[in-house]
């Protein structure tokens, strides 16, 4: 990364100047690289009872990760602290997914921290987070099954693994997940239930672009008329909750061959999934009514997207 011209590095209370720590100074901001230093940091303030809020990402940051750390901002207050992860997590990704192309530019999205008043961003290394032959790892078994555990074997065992990994380092009060992916945050809320994490979970929503289309790290893969022909998932979206708000519901079936007509409207989208589905347990519904959730995941090109919206 180029430094910016204000940075320095950050004294430790024993007053030496330290080596690359892994703390940069960048204004009132701080990156911070190193996970003892996270984790440092975070009991500090935690013995002097300052909250501490948490929004875990992979960076190349939108408005959609803005809007949560504004969310967060308003649940800690103005005495608390916000602390913003960045870390492409190779675990979540499957052999044949986007790893190596996922977009990141760690300087542009360390600028739009600062401007969002972000206190930290956490962004640790591989080697770190990781340890050499690192062999433990948290899985949750129920949610996490079906939809994108369907499409994406071993997406949700990386998520939680990591999640978990990063609240041990971060010590939220409270950290702030996108509705946008529906499902990770059921997944989420399911292990810090289970597994007793000290921390409350916050879903905030979907953030979309003025023509609808979900704000999305992947949107940037989407040339020319991909772009276009994205609307379609988002106007899957609409019918759907036009057929359930109007009607007397529908059997998923017949709805799910409808949406599949509105998204074949767009040549190059290809449907992995439209579900239908509880919003609380996640579990396939036969008939669709008001308050019932969907999900979709739809290639537009080379590009996946993913969708949810209530019904
Ligand atoms: P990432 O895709 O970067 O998303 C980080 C957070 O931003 C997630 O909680 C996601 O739901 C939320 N988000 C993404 N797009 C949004 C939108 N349009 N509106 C509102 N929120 C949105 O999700 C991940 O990273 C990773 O799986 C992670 C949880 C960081 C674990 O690696």
């Amino acid at each position: 990364m180029r430094r910016p011209a204000d940075h320095r590095y950050a004294r430790r209370s024993d007053s030496k100047l330290e080596p690359p720590c892994g703390i940069l100074q960048l204004g009132r901001m701080r990156s911070v690289s190193s996970v003892g230093a996270m984790q440092r940091l975070a009991k500090s303030w935690r013995r002097r009872g300052v909250p501490i809020g948490f929004v875990p990402t992979m960076g190349y940051l939108h408005d959609g990760h803005l809007s949560l750390v504004r969310e967060a901002r308003r649940l800690v207050g103005r005495q608390g602290k916000v602390v913003l992860s960045i870390y492409v997590n190779p675990t979540q990704f499957g052999p044949k997914e986007d790893f190596r192309r996922y977009p990141r530019d760690l300087p542009r999205d360390l600028a739009l921290c600062r401007e969002a008043g972000v206190d930290v961003v956490f962004c640790p290394t591989d080697a770190e987070l990781y340890p050499e032959g690192a062999s433990t790892w948290v899985v949750e078994e129920a949610l996490s099954q079906g939809l994108e555990g369907q499409s994406r074997p071993g997406h949700f065992r990386g998520v939680t693994t990591v999640v978990a990994k990063l609240f041990h380092l971060v010590l939220p009060d409270v950290a702030v997940f996108g509705a946008k992916d529906y499902q990770q945050a059921a997944v989420v809320r399911r292990m810090v239930r289970d597994l007793h994490f000290p921390v409350r979970i916050r879903v905030a929503p979907t953030r979309r672009e003025p023509d609808g289309l979900a704000m999305s790290s992947r949107n940037r893969y989407l040339a020319g008329d991909l772009r276009r022909q994205a609307l379609v998932v988002v106007q899957a979206i609409r019918v759907a909750q036009a057929q359930v708000r109007h009607g007397a519901g529908a059997a998923a079936g017949t709805l799910r061959r409808q949406l599949e007509r509105v998204i074949a409207r767009a040549p190059d989208a290809r449907v992995d999934y439209i579900a239908f589905f509880d919003p609380e347990t996640l579990a396939p519904l036969r008939r669709v009514q008001r308050g019932a959730h969907l999900a979709l995941a739809v290639s537009v090109g080379k590009t996946r997207l993913i969708d949810n919206a209530r019904l």
